[in-house]
This record gives structure tokens, sequence and C-alpha cells, in this order.
């Protein structure tokens, strides 16, 4: 069985409806991101709140931080303070900045794991040579920089996997067969992403816009061979 990659966005703006498929999620589900849209209403303490209902679970707070270095640095170490596992920050923040916040990971992973995830390009934007060839500079920035965990497309991921194999790669625009792409223009689904070299699968509208949101889940689980969240 593989570990479990399953990052679920809780984009959703009933706080009850949260929790209810947190509850109900738990098991199947690695980790759960935050993003300004639930944060800015509920606060830290939902943090704290996911953690207490699936305390095997890892919080992924989402707010990629693109700012000067102070400012980027220190809203990672709130982010850490509030007890995210996980902060995204743009890549293109620059090379200074990725320094700094590598130097800052490496202090705040003694205390608890914690990883800082870098956007490259956003799956929302159309593939081209150009989106390709700005991955790929950005990884580079990231890898040079110490980092080792980056943001992509599952397009970007056979390209990177083949050059740098120890990249933590984390692919939002995942669409399961069927789904609409809404917004998202590179898209895949989870088994292609996988095979491709995908460390983690971001999912939002796929489960969150279903019916049965855990019968879907459960299924995807299944048939991909994934371990429990818990195991
Ligand atoms: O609903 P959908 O699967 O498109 O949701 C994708 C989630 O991943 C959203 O919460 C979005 O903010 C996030 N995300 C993304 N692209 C990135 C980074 C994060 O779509 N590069």
């Amino acid at each position: 069985m593989k570990q479990n990659p399953l990052m679920l966005a809780l984009d959703l703006d009933d706080r009850n409806k949260i929790l209810d498929l947190i509850h109900e999620t738990k098991d199947y589900i690695w980790t759960y991101k935050v993003g300004p849209r639930l944060f800015l209403k509920e606060g830290p303490s939902f943090i704290k709140k996911i953690k207490k209902l699936a305390p095997f679970c890892k919080v992924f707070l989402d707010f990629k931080f693109y700012d000067i270095p102070s400012s980027t640095l220190s809203a990672v170490q709130s982010a850490f303070e509030i007890g995210a596992d996980f902060v995204t920050v743009h890549a293109k923040v620059g090379p200074r900045s990725l320094k700094e916040l590598y130097q800052l990971e490496k202090s705040l992973k003694k205390i608890k794991f914690f990883k800082i995830l870098c956007v490259s390009v956003l799956s929302s934007v159309e593939m081209s040579d150009k989106t390709q060839k700005e991955v790929l500079i950005l990884a580079d920035q990231v890898y040079q920089s110490g980092l080792r965990a980056l943001v992509c497309s599952p397009f970007e991921v056979k390209t990177l996997r083949e050059k740098y194999s120890d990249l933590f790669l984390v692919t939002p625009g995942i669409r399961l067969d069927g789904d609409f792409q809404f917004d998202q223009k590179r898209t895949m689904t989870a088994r292609d992403a996988l095979q491709a070299g995908s460390s983690a699968l971001v999912l939002g509208r796929s489960i969150l816009n279903k019916k049965d949101p855990l019968k879907v889940l459960k299924s995807l689980v299944m048939s991909l061979g994934l371990a429990y969240a818990s195991s």
C-alpha cells in the first residue's frame, strides 16, 4: 500500500459543514488545507480544531506569501506558531528570501514536522512553453536555496522528477474522470499525477462538489491502493 498523499482543500463557507466533512473523511485524508477563505473567518483557533478532530492529519496553511524577505519570514514563523505543518510561499520571492526561508525551516523542523512549499506557476495558468520554462527556473532557484518542496501542476512533475529525485512535489489541478475544470487549466487525474511522480495531491472541488464526498474519497483511496491516513 502506498502512503496516503491526499490533501483536501477546505474551500467551503459553512463552518459546520467543514467540521462534519473532517469528521467523516479523516481516515482517508493525509492533510487538510486551509486557505484565506476559511482562515479569515475562523482564525487560528480553527487549526487547533482540525488537529483535535483529526489528530493523525496534518494542516496546510495556504496563503501563498509573497512579500519582502523579513515579512515573508515572519509570516512563515507565525504559521508555524499557530500549528501549521505546511505553509506556502511564492517561489518568486527570490533567491535571498528562499535561502533565508531554508534556514528558518531547518531550525523549525528541529521542533516539529514543518515544510515550506514554494508555489511555482499556478495551475490556473494555461499550459505553454513559457509556463513550463518558468516552472523549471523557479524549481531551480528553490533547489539551490536548500528548500526541497515545490507546488506545480501535474504536467511539470515528470520533468522535475527526472531532474530532482528528492523534491517534494505538491500538485493541485487534480480532476477525477468526468469532472469540470472550473478555473484550473493544467489538470490531470489523481492516478496520472501519482504515476508522473507527484508526492502529494491537492483535491478540492473534485471532492467537495460531490453529493457524497466520502463515497468518492473511499473509492479513490481504494482504486489507488492508498493506505489509511492514520496508519
Ligand atoms: O477545487 P480545486 O481542486 O481546483 O482546488 C485547488 C485548491 O488548490 C484551491 O484551494 C487552490 O487555492 C489551491 N491551489 C491551486 N494552485 C496552486 C496552489 C494552490 O489551485 N498552485
